[in-house]
């Protein structure tokens, strides 16, 4: 790790270099972390979502991944106001929505998204439909409301998952990104804590990643060879900050070597602070691992540009953890190829366009109150 603070030169240029995905070139290394907003009433994106992405591209932002939004399952949401990809006006609105992305210059994926058993109370369309997931278990261990996935359960999902991703090439999108993380859907399965199957799809790491890598090849199949599909997973669950799906190296490539070969194309590894070491006797973060483990290229993410440092180090006060030094020598040594900022991005429309450009000083300090509108 240098010691020294960055000249505005040094994070332009090692932040501006292209890089590939599959078939899509994005044009610099910074992208939008997936972030639920819930403005969109009916499940319908309009014209003030569209502007809230595009004004981030505009900006700088080389690659949008859209907040979590639902596959056409019954019970695939919880909220009418979470954008849904599936139903004639919902993905006219999606259209519009990377239309104007690419209008800014910029490349976007939609992040598709299955609760599974988080959901507790369902709203319309489908408020009676039941939470589902491998073993009816919510996160805490308890019995939830509903139930354990049946064949048919699992077939159905694939199938919706499948749909979008042939959507979301159809309607224009540069790829899409499978949310396997965080405690829904797809992690349920992947983390024992809540996978007790005792079918095919429940034991090791292999058989728990069965569900997810079904579905990445039934992605695949339903789009072009081509178009990039991007899989994010993280160690930590709502609610549950310590939990993990592996507790090695060895255990993590048994998960991801699967969904690798099922036709991944680059993994999101999500984590909260991107510059903790993932497991002992390295200093590799989780997606270092991801990108060592698997060979595919990966997307870090986690508190970038949130810590105070982060700012004073661009002002000439020095590197810390957590600092755009330590960011830009990871990237450098190819540990990981983009980073996908969240809540500063949301604060600051105009954050990647600052970083590039070396107005350090702009960087505002986040505030929670930024969440309230779609600015
Ligand atoms: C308001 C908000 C909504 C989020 N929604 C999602 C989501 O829909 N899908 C997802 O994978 N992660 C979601 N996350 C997690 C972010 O993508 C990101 O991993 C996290 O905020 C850490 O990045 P940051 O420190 O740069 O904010 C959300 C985070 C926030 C703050």
């Amino acid at each position: 790790m240098t010691t020294t603070a960055p000249s505005a030169s040094r994070a332009a240029e090692i932040l501006s270099r292209p890089v590939t995905l599959n078939g899509l070139t994005v044009p610099n290394r910074i992208a939008m972390a997936p972030m639920t907003r819930m403005f969109s009433p009916g499940g319908v994106p309009g014209e003030d979502v569209a502007s809230y992405y595009s004004r981030r591209a505009a900006a700088g932002v080389g690659l949008i991944v859209t907040e979590g939004t639902y596959v056409g399952h019954e019970s695939a949401g919880q909220s009418d106001r979470v954008p849904r990809f599936h139903g004639g006006e919902q993905l006219a609105g999606w259209a519009k929505v990377a239309e104007a992305v690419h209008a800014a210059g910029g490349t976007i994926v939609p992040q598709l998204w299955h609760v599974g058993m988080v959901r507790e109370q369902g709203e319309p369309p489908y408020a009676d439909a039941p939470a589902v997931g491998p073993s009816g278990l919510r996160l805490d261990g308890t019995e939830g409301t509903g139930r354990a996935m049946t064949r048919s359960d699992l077939d159905d999902v694939i199938g919706a998952f499948a749909a979008a991703a042939a959507d979301a090439e159809r309607i224009g999108f540069d790829g899409v990104e499978l949310h396997g993380a965080h405690g829904y859907l797809l992690d349920q399965f992947l983390w024992a804590g809540t996978n007790r199957r005792t079918d095919a799809y429940g034991g090791d790491p292999v058989a728990r990643a069965k569900f997810a890598a079904e579905i990445v090849a039934a992605v695949r199949e339903a789009v072009s060879a081509e178009f990039p599909v991007i899989f994010r997973y993280s160690q930590w669950k709502l609610d549950a900050y310590e939990a993990r799906l592996a507790g090695t190296p060895e255990e993590l490539e048994a998960i991801l070597a699967p969904l690798a070969a099922a036709g991944v194309d680059a993994f999101h590894a999500s984590t909260r602070r991107y510059w903790l070491p993932e497991f002992d006797g390295s200093d590799l973060n989780l997606a270092g691992w991801t990108k060592k483990l698997t060979g595919r290229p990966t997307l870090t993410v986690g508190s970038v540009g949130l810590d105070g440092d982060f700012v004073r180090a661009f002002a000439g006060e020095g590197a810390a953890v957590g600092s755009i030094d330590n960011l830009l020598d990871r990237l450098e040594r190819d540990e990981f190829d983009l980073v996908a900022v969240g809540r500063a991005l949301l604060q600051d429309p105009e954050w990647a366009a600052k970083v590039l450009e070396g107005r350090f000083t702009d960087l505002a300090p986040y505030d929670v109150a930024s969440l309230k509108t779609l600015s």
